[in-house]
């Protein structure tokens, strides 16, 4: 049996026909930049996530830049992240010129530590981004306060966590403004590059609409030096047609996660735990392995696709070695990046295949316990 990480062609052929369609009416139009299907998408994803505005944009990380510029945050000011999130996060608060604070993450649900939040907070500190990693919404309320007691401006990742909920409300709209990635993967993915940011606050809103398009509130009347973050109408089109999916295909990614959790209760692996009150959306099915690299070849050895997200924690990326951070400042990230191991997980995966894949990965530990040595490993690599 094969079982690929990720499946996009099911979705495809769910949404084929009305696609084609609203495709035809783009050709027709020739509006291929915003337009008609951009806007719609706009209205519809504010109203899903009960926020007041959304502004559409090309990428997850232009969504994260111009929610971290239209909120006033500039040269030399402090952004607190976590360094377990994809760079992104990090190259926004770059972008902006300024300074990427790390802080380590909760061994439990790998999601930001309120208590080491706290501790990096300096006079410089100017607002927190929260990653809701893996569809996992992060303890907002902590967040909140601390952000409140500090006058800082929170602004959350939610590029993996599109539907997620936290004591029944959305994540994206707790804080100041929050960017959502729609890259092909993600639970709501276009067929290319698009993104999006919330907020409930009509000045960001204004002026990230700006920003978006060179920074004009009219054709060729320009207020502020801007950006081309535009999203096309394709991609507009696509996220209409997936958007009322959205709900049906994170309750299949909840199901999936439960089999899971079923089929390999009896492995000795460990799971990542979710924050209580929290309705996760599991774009990653992650574990934690001690044996994680030989547990990966011998699943792909068997026909089974997985993943690492992320292997090299932000802060010990080459790109990042200006800020003087080692190996050891946030022991818990740098350790669960030896660890951790994404599973096969998309809403169309079929019981037999979480089936398949739980078995393959307790017969893994079944070979480790009978005896150790290159032997064992290469028996059990040829098991079908
Ligand atoms: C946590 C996180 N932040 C930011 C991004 C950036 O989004 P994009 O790839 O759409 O620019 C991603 C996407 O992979 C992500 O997973």
């Amino acid at each position: 049996m094969k079982v690929p990480f990720l499946d996009l062609k099911s979705q495809y052929r769910i949404i084929e026909s009305e696609l084609s369609e609203r495709f035809d009416h783009i050709f027709d139009s020739t509006g291929f930049v915003l337009g008609e299907e951009v806007e719609r998408f706009e209205t519809d994803f504010a109203l899903y996530l009960e926020a007041k505005y959304c502004v559409a944009v090309s990428s997850g990380t232009a969504a994260l830049h111009l929610a971290l510029l239209s909120s006033g945050i500039g040269i030399n000011d402090e952004v607190i992240t976590v360094p377990n999130t994809f760079i992104a996060t990090a190259e926004a608060i770059s972008y902006i010129g300024a300074k990427p604070v790390f802080v380590d993450v909760d061994p439990q649900t790998l999601l930001i530590s309120s208590g080491e939040l706290k501790k990096a907070i300096t006079p410089k500190t100017k607002a927190i981004i929260p990653v809701h990693l893996f569809g996992q919404p992060c303890d907002m309320a902590s967040i909140n306060s601390i952000a409140k007691a500090n006058n800082l401006i929170v602004i959350e990742d939610a590029c993996q966590a599109h539907g997620a909920e936290l004591f029944g409300t959305k994540v994206g709209t707790f804080g100041k403004a929050a960017a959502f990635s729609f890259y092909p993967g993600k639970n709501l993915g276009a067929y290319g590059e698009a993104g999006a940011l919330i907020t409930n606050d009509e000045e960001i809103y204004k002026r990230a609409k700006m920003y978006r398009d060179h920074g004009q509130a009219k054709k060729y009347y320009h207020e502020l030096i801007g950006y081309n973050y535009r999203m096309d109408a394709f991609q507009g089109a696509v996220l209409n047609a997936k958007l009322k999916h959205l709900n049906e295909w994170n309750e299949q990614r909840r199901r999936n996660a439960d089999l899971y959790r079923k089929y390999l209760s009896d492995a000795p692996i460990e799971f990542i735990e979710e924050v209580p009150e929290g309705n996760g959306v599991y774009h990653l099915m992650v574990i934690k392995s001690k044996n994680r690299d030989e547990l990966k070849a011998f699943l792909e050895a068997a026909g089974i696709q997985t993943r690492i997200h992320y292997p090299i924690p932000i802060h010990l990326q080459n790109a990042y070695k200006e800020l003087g951070y080692r190996n050891g400042d946030f022991p818990i990230s740098e350790h669960t990046a030896q660890e951790i191991l994404s599973l096969p997980m998309f809403p169309e995966i079929s019981e037999e295949q979480i089936i398949y894949t739980s078995h393959r990965i307790k017969k893994f530990y079944e070979g480790k316990n009978e005896g150790s040595g290159a032997k064992e490993t290469q028996e059990a690599y040829s098991i079908n």
